[in-house]
């Protein structure tokens, strides 16, 4: 044994260096590969920030067009893919069980670039996976558009709106990364024993499905929902605290200041529900937060709970017509970006991540016959 001691939920544990992104909890600050968040997210294109992530460099104009174009042309799903999503759309699979069903039949055919297939085609997944569990048949994508656009078009079989567009690429900028969070660290170890980069995602996928994680946002949405006016957020908020629930949208791990993706995502949200989407929900929503942040602080004193990322993604997408069983998904259409750009670096550094465990059981023990037990 190294004589190191354990510590329940590897909190404060370094586990990798990495160029990626970089969290400062007690300041409130996410760097994204040298970009501040609020600096980069409302400005790069999807594609702009994949590049960024798995490169360490933006994209000048021809290696973006390259990339752009890269990407489009792997759009189109396997058979088998195709294949495995009706079967699951018959089953009525959640969305985040076929995601990771679908995901790992891309390993089917030996990619030859598999980084690049996983980016391209995760929301062609989960766009035709919604579509066939609404009864309506898959729409082709269109290489003419961006990677958020065709995610769009995709859904609902219309052209979006470049607000639209600029709002659900903000979104994914946001959440491309975030440091060691569960599903990054899933991935990293599933490809530090030189396994192969699909299982290392399918892994990730399956991380990113709970609702301590990725889980979040769809439940932020349904509390405000049910809450439905501003006078029953604090009863409806109190109930669920008193049965010891936790506030959907609220703490994190890291930070201990308000998340800096929720000021970038409730910016966007602002913009999107001055033009178009449900005002009154938007005001409701600010009141929640309000109300909950001041039951959060009488709750757990001096733990400064925050808001959360979550708690805006649920607002954002809501906004942009997505109906709350895509948020999880659309949050791995986002975060595969990160994903991918950890394998790529796991890679490269090739070293076995291994802890150790502290073992807490009974000691020499003897064995007794089943009769005698
Ligand atoms: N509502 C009520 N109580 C809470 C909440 C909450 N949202 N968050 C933390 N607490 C309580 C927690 O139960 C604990 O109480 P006790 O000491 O009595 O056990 C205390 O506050 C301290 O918790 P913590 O150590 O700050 O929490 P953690 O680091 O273990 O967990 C968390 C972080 C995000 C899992 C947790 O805050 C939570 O469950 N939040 C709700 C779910 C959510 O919004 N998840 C999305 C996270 S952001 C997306 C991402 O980056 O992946």
């Amino acid at each position: 044994s190294s004589g190191s001691s354990f510590v329940a939920g590897l909190e404060g544990v370094v586990a990798a260096e990495t160029r990626i992104s970089g969290v400062d909890g007690d300041a409130g600050a996410l760097t994204l590969a040298g970009y501040p968040v609020e600096e980069i997210s409302g400005r790069a294109s999807f594609e702009e920030m994949v590049y960024l992530l798995w490169h360490d460099e933006l994209p000048n104009t021809e290696e973006l067009a390259a990339f752009r174009g890269a990407l489009a042309g792997r759009r189109g799903l396997p058979a088998a893919t195709l294949e495995l999503l009706r079967a699951a759309g018959a089953r009525n699979v959640p969305q985040m069980d076929a995601l990771r069903m679908a995901a790992g039949t891309l390993g089917l055919d030996a990619p030859d670039d598999p980084a690049l297939d996983l980016v391209a085609r995760l929301p062609v997944i989960v766009a035709t996976y919604h579509r066939l569990l609404n009864g309506q048949e898959p729409v082709v994508p269109d290489p003419d558009l961006g990677h958020a656009a065709n995610y769009l078009y995709m859904l609902d079989g219309e052209r979006p709106g470049e607000d639209s567009v600029r709002a659900l690429e903000t979104y994914l900028n946001t959440v491309s990364d975030h440091g060691m969070n569960a599903s990054t660290f899933a991935a990293r170890v599933i490809v530090a024993t030189r396994s192969d980069l699909v299982s290392a995602i399918v892994g990730a996928i399956g991380a990113l499905k709970g609702p301590l994680h990725g889980g979040a946002p769809g439940p932020a949405l349904d509390v405000v929902f049910e809450i439905g006016e501003a006078g029953n957020a604090e009863p409806v908020l109190r109930e669920k605290l008193r049965r010891g629930e936790r506030l959907m949208g609220f703490g994190h791990r890291i930070y201990r200041v308000r998340d800096p993706r929720a000021d970038v995502l409730a910016e966007a949200a602002e913009k999107l529900f001055a033009t178009d989407g449900d005002r009154d929900l938007y005001a409701l929503a600010l009141e929640v937060e309000k109300t909950a942040l001041r039951l959060l602080e009488e709750h757990r004193p001096g733990r400064n709970l925050q808001t959360n990322v979550e708690f805006y993604t649920a607002l954002l997408l809501h906004g942009l017509g997505l109906p709350t069983d895509l948020f999880t998904p659309t949050f791995a259409i986002g975060r595969v970006a990160g994903w991918t750009a950890h394998c790529l670096e796991q890679r490269s550094e090739d070293r076995l991540i291994r802890p150790q465990s502290e073992y807490v059981g009974a000691t020499d023990r003897t064995w007794l016959p089943a009769q005698e037990r």
